[in-house]
């Protein structure tokens, strides 16, 4: 990237460095797409299953970040399911990888500029609550911010949002309602649960996932809840959808990996995009 490039794309405050981005996209498709899809570690899947679909890789959009982690393609597709437009990020960057919080955060500002008003998130997550099974789908019912950092810090934009948000309903009720019911209807009920996020990047330990069970969590991850906060202070409405890649440390006496965690998104692949597809035009039909 060239110093000019970067200068130009790194100056002005957030909110005008995610318009510039925003206007970037918007100018390479005609689709505008009220609904974005942020797929997670193995998850990417799904976007390759857009029609009309628009690719374009992280690195070219001004401002963007790049992802790093393995399983994360890095590009943003704009397409249509079933007649209906999404953004769909493949892939997302962590803070593990050493982006700040507003960096992690920057690609749902720029979603929200470009008028996305419903946010499907989804992430691969360990398992904490021992009913689940290594493969289920849980739909994110609340999240505890264990990760000590927080997108809103700073001087607050009153362009994205107010400087107190509520996080009441962090993930929307009618969207989990939404969920819960078509994950039934497919044969697969996903029970929900609290996701906690924790910094990473190496695994919690067998004390970490005692302590989050007793405080209330029945997942954890190093995901996905920036962007919650980003979407939620731009009033944007969010569904998480958590696939429980494997039991958490301590729960099954085996040792953790990135591979099994891998591996597992691939073997629920399909069920996750059936879910997808079955929640989309239900939810479409609440953000126009
Ligand atoms: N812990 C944290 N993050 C994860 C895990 C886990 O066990 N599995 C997938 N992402």
């Amino acid at each position: 990237m060239s110093a000019a490039r970067t200068k130009s794309s790194a100056s002005g405050s957030e909110f005008a460095r995610a318009d510039r981005a925003a206007k970037f996209i918007l100018a390479k498709t005609k689709l505008r797409p009220k609904i974005a899809l942020v797929l997670g570690s193995g998850l990417g899947a799904f976007a390759d299953e857009l029609q009309d679909a628009t690719r374009i890789p992280y690195e070219k959009i001004p401002a963007f970040p790049r992802s790093t982690a393995m399983g994360h393609a890095g590009r943003l597709v704009i397409g249509k399911v079933e007649n209906i437009a999404v953004a769909a990020m493949q892939g997302r960057v962590h803070f593990y990888e050493g982006y700040t919080a507003q960096q992690v955060a920057f690609p749902m500002r720029v979603l929200g500029r470009l008028g996305i008003r419903s946010a499907i998130l989804t992430n691969a997550a360990g398992g904490i609550n021992t009913k689940y099974n290594q493969g289920v789908l849980v739909i994110i019912s609340d999240h505890i911010n264990l990760q000590g950092i927080n997108p809103l810090i700073g001087p607050n934009d009153d362009r994205f949002g107010p400087r107190f948000p509520d996080m009441t309903q962090a993930y929307w009720k009618p969207y989990r309602e939404i969920a819960l019911a078509e994950a039934k209807r497919l044969g697969s009920a996903a029970p929900e649960g609290v996701y906690a996020a924790l910094a990473g990047p190496n695994y919690e330990t067998p004390a970490e996932i005692r302590y989050l069970r007793t405080i209330g969590a029945d997942l954890v991850g190093m995901s996905t809840v920036p962007e919650t906060i980003a979407a939620r202070h731009m009033g944007i409405r969010v569904l998480g959808i958590s696939c429980v890649t494997n039991m958490a440390a301590g729960i099954l006496d085996q040792v953790l990996d990135h591979k099994e965690v891998m591996e597992t998104g691939e073997r629920v692949k399909g069920q996750f995009i059936a879910l997808l597809r079955a929640v989309l035009p239900r939810i479409a039909a609440d953000s126009k």
